[in-house]
């Protein structure tokens, strides 16, 4: 049994050990924590089976920025699934109870670097067919966009800025 829970104080030390050991580095468990201390973690939530940390998905604030605009959105990422737990659905929950949750937040529009082949099933779709692109070069199809708010990518056009003191983790 699975619960998808908010992330709580007494999580953070299983939270970096499920992104250590999904990615198999350091880099993205860094991450969350550079997030989690400069208040960036809009939303981070946990998958718990048995009292055990088994999986964690986090959304921070990203700025989509064009020549006369400024919009502010969601980025899903990092997301983790311990190895040994993967293919069996948390993951796809995970995501699910987030988009829930942000659908809750003004906010409306989320953004993803990921698996091409994994967000479309959730409604991401690539981001350069609505003239959003990462400021990265990213490998085709891998930059993806979902609306949660109809009607948010018909407005909208850019360059996604990460948070400049998080490119080097
Ligand atoms: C990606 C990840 C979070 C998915 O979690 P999960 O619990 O295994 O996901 P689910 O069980 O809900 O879904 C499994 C599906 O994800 C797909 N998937 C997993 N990793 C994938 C990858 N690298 N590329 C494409 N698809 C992938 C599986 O093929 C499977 O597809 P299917 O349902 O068509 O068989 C997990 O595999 C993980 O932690 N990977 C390592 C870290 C990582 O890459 N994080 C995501 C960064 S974008």
């Amino acid at each position: 049994m699975i619960k998808i829970r908010l992330e709580e104080p007494r999580d953070i030390s299983q939270i970096y050990l499920v992104n250590q050991l999904a990615f198999g580095q350091a880099a993205e468990a860094n991450l969350v924590n550079a997030l989690r201390n400069s208040k960036a973690l809009a939303l981070s939530l946990v998958a718990e089976a048995d009292g055990e940390i088994v999986g964690h998905i986090a959304f921070s604030p990203v700025r989509i920025e064009s020549e006369n605009s400024c919009f502010e959105a969601l980025g899903l990422g990092p997301m983790a699934v311990l190895p040994g737990r993967q293919k069996s659905g948390i993951g796809s929950q995970l995501v699910e109870a987030g988009l829930r949750e942000c659908a809750k937040t003004p906010y409306e529009l989320i953004v993803v670097l990921g698996h091409p082949d994994y967000y479309p099933r959730f409604g991401f779709a690539p981001a350069g067919h609505f003239g959003i692109s990462w400021e990265e070069n990213a490998p085709e199809g891998a930059f993806m966009v979902r609306e949660l708010k109809k009607g948010t990518l018909s407005k909208i056009r850019g360059i996604v800025k990460y948070r400049p003191e998080f490119n080097a983790l």
